[in-house]
């Protein structure tokens, strides 16, 4: 059984922005690169939970998923198997890099590399905020969120709830937008997914949520200081009423930047919206593309 996004993977040619960017504009603590030199960042008592990877192209690499253990995982594993996608079980090599006692990763249908994990390595110290800042909205609730564009929405909606086992929050029908959004514990949505316009998945941005609404009002004059692309301004989305704005990553991928999210449970029936947001998110950069590539399987180690 899943039960938080644990960590998310990126590569990027100007992953060294991140040092500075990470810490400075986010408020994650940067730790220990990665043993190829990836910028590691901490968001809580967790080794780390963002890791960008040196590459020639900005790409999304992998999405790490806690589970209930190995037990948890290998049910998982047993699922995907039956639905006719193999897990491979990583090295031990492999598993000290992210931090974790094991994992088993797949690709998706849409192309997408996950990997089920357990025994998320805690760190000794504590958790110092790269900027003055509250600090994260992590805990059983995970790193946050991520969105994804997939070219076949019904194959992989009966994907991650057939298989994966995510509940459906609610459902956005805004055209061009038809999207669908799963939790895994008490956060509205750990993950979406929306139609994609062409023939390709895409990643469309991670979420990170801080403790207080004072942080996302630092960070967005932050962004304004340091010339940071806002892509959507200041808003409140009508599912999860979370109050955030975008801004475009140094890895080409956008970030929600939010506070506020409600939590939903299993006993609610999911909703259905024709609008993604109450009020702001407009659009902002419009030269600037919301799509972000997937690694070919081959690269997404
Ligand atoms: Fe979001």
């Amino acid at each position: 059984m899943i039960t938080s996004l644990a960590y998310f993977g990126a590569t990027s040619p100007d992953y060294k922005e991140w040092e500075s960017f990470g810490p400075s504009i986010l408020g994650c603590e940067l730790v220990e690169p990665g043993p190829d030199g990836a910028v590691c960042l901490r968001f809580d008592e967790m080794a780390y939970r963002v890791a960008i990877h040196p590459g020639e192209e900005n790409g999304v690499a992998y999405v790490g998923w806690e589970t209930t253990g190995i037990e948890g995982a290998g049910q998982v594993v047993a699922r995907l198997e039956a639905y006719g996608i193999k897990a491979k079980r990583a090295s031990e090599d492999e598993a000290a890099v992210r931090k974790v006692i094991g994992f088993y990763w797949f690709i998706d249908p849409a192309g997408i590399r996950h990997e089920l994990i357990w025994g998320h390595m805690r760190s000794k110290t504590s958790f110092h905020p790269g900027r003055a800042m509250s600090g994260f909205r992590t805990g059983d609730q995970g790193l946050g969120h991520v969105v994804f564009a997939v070219p076949d929405l019904e194959q992989n909606d009966r994907f991650y709830r057939d298989v994966l086992g995510f509940k459906l929050s609610d459902t956005v029908d805004m055209p061009p937008i038809y999207a669908f959004f799963y939790h895994v514990n008490g956060r509205h949505h750990s993950l979406a997914v929306a139609r994609a316009p062409g023939d390709k998945a895409a990643f469309l941005h991670l979420m990170i949520e801080t403790r207080s609404l004072d942080d996302v009002g630092a960070g967005l004059d932050l962004c304004l200081k340091h010339d940071i692309p806002i892509t959507r301004t200041l808003g409140c989305h009508t599912n999860d009423r979370m109050v955030s704005f975008y801004l475009q990553s140094p890895a080409n991928f956008r970030i929600e930047y939010g506070w506020g999210g409600e939590d939903v449970d299993d006993l609610c029936a999911p909703r259905y919206y024709d609008q993604t947001s109450s009020w702001g998110h407009h659009p902002q950069h419009p030269e600037l593309s919301p799509f972000l590539p997937i690694k070919p399987a081959n690269q997404q180690g």
